[in-house]
């Protein structure tokens, strides 16, 4: 088989491998990035809800979560969520904000991945898709890579693989495989930005609730806390605030979720026992939270069946207690099928914050969803992939 000679071979043809890729082609590389899948982008392409939240204006090293916090601090600053913004400016991709600083594409993700492909062929990057990378092997002057298409002879080799998330599009562990094969410590990974999954009393309790959602503060065991949206689904719970307490969440631990966080319900009750004593209560707190969502409770035999004036004070405090700390154990959760992110992955400690580059083995960079850096849901994931796909393009 042919044997193309490059300076530089990049793994995946994702948001790290792409951006990577261009920034070392402008300086003159030769480059070539190899994916299996059959079109590049595609995570980009399906997220966001089709938009692509791309980066969020707030990003800092406070939003990742990484063995070691102050890795991510180097390639964050250097490549910021500015720099991002200003390419899509540049390529006059419309876009939004449209909460908690994410910036969602007006049109389609679609916009991203075309972006990041003419950026590519201005800079003479060659994508070759439908090439699975099967064996790497080291040699005295860089890598050989051999892929289901041809074998390559490359300088440098960059893996932007990405994690585990969504088999269907074709992850792998091609990525975290080659790290163990270079000696690099791959720390455990699990499933993040995933939905819970409910113990079969607790699905009995929900059924029915479906598509309701609850603006909610979430909080884990660990302390960390979130406030957005709850969502009720099929198999458990999901929506934006369970997502973000997922990554931080442990078999076994509850989660403490504040469901009426603008409220004291001590003191609303309270009042509304002096406005309307011969009110049902269930009546006053389905004006508070969705009336399914307060019948089921009351199926469950959860919640008195009294009028605001049969309330002692401390049936006030307990209903208080019970709606600003509603607890929930998780079964578990939806695991990589719907994840976003994969949490874990080739230790930090072992690649440079500046560069990328392994310590260990020169000429080998991770870059992207493949490291030990995971963010938040909001436009954190990709902005990572961008910065740490940025850095390793300016040394390859
Ligand atoms: P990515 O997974 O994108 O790319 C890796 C590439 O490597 C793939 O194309 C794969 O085919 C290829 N590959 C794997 N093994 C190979 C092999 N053996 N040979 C050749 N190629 C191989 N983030 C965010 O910031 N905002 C958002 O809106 C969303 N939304 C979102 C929705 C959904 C449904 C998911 C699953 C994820 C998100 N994310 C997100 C997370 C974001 O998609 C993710 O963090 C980045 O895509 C990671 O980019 P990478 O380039 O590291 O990997």
């Amino acid at each position: 088989m042919s044997l193309q000679h490059l300076d530089v071979l990049v793994i995946g043809a994702g948001a790290a491998g792409l951006m990577c890729a261009l920034n070392a082609g402008y300086r003159g590389r030769s480059v070539a990035v190899v994916d299996m899948g059959k079109k590049p982008g595609r995570k980009i392409i399906i997220s966001g809800g089709g938009r692509c939240n791309f980066t969020n204006q707030n990003a800092n090293p406070d939003n990742y979560l990484c063995q070691n916090p102050h890795f991510v601090k180097s390639a964050l600053s250097r490549y910021t969520q500015y720099d991002f913004i200003d390419m899509v400016e540049r390529h006059g991709v419309e876009y939004h904000h449209k909460t908690l600083g994410q910036l969602f594409c007006d049109n389609s993700a679609h916009d991203i991945v075309e972006m990041l492909m003419t950026e590519c062929g201005w800079a003479g990057v060659q994508v070759k898709m439908q090439s699975e990378v099967v064996k790497v092997a080291k040699v005295d002057d860089g890598f050989i890579v051999t892929t289901s298409g041809k074998d390559y002879h490359c300088q440098s080799l960059v893996v932007a693989s990405g994690g585990l998330t969504m088999p269907k599009l074709g992850a792998t562990p091609i990525g975290y495989k080659l790290a163990e094969q270079f000696g690099l410590t791959v720390l455990p990974t699990c499933a993040a930005l995933v939905p819970f999954t409910l113990h079969d009393q607790d699905k009995q309790r929900f059924d029915g609730l479906s598509g309701i959602s609850v603006d909610s503060v979430v909080s884990s065991e660990s302390g960390v806390v979130f406030r957005e949206n709850i969502l009720f689904t099929h198999r458990g719970l999901s929506g934006p605030a369970i997502l973000q307490i997922s990554s931080f969440w442990k078999a076994g631990e509850w989660v403490s979720i504040n469901l009426l966080p603008d409220e004291k319900v001590y003191d609303k009750l309270q009042s509304l026992r002096q406005e309307a004593p011969q009110r049902a209560l269930k009546t006053a707190l389905s004006h508070m939270l969705p009336k399914r969502f307060i019948e089921r409770l009351y199926q469950a035999g959860e919640l008195p069946e009294k009028n605001l004036n049969q309330l002692s004070n401390s049936d006030c405090q307990s209903l208080h207690d019970y709606f600003h700390d509603w607890k929930i154990k998780p079964n578990g959760t939806e695991g990589y099928r719907t994840a976003e992110v994969t949490l874990g992955g080739v230790d930090t400690d072992e690649l440079s914050s500046k560069t990328m580059e392994s310590k260990k083995v020169s000429g080998l960079y991770f870059i992207g969803e493949v490291t030990d850096v995971t963010g938040w849901l909001g436009g954190y994931n990709f902005q990572w992939s961008w910065s740490s796909g940025w850095a390793a393009g300016q040394v390859v």
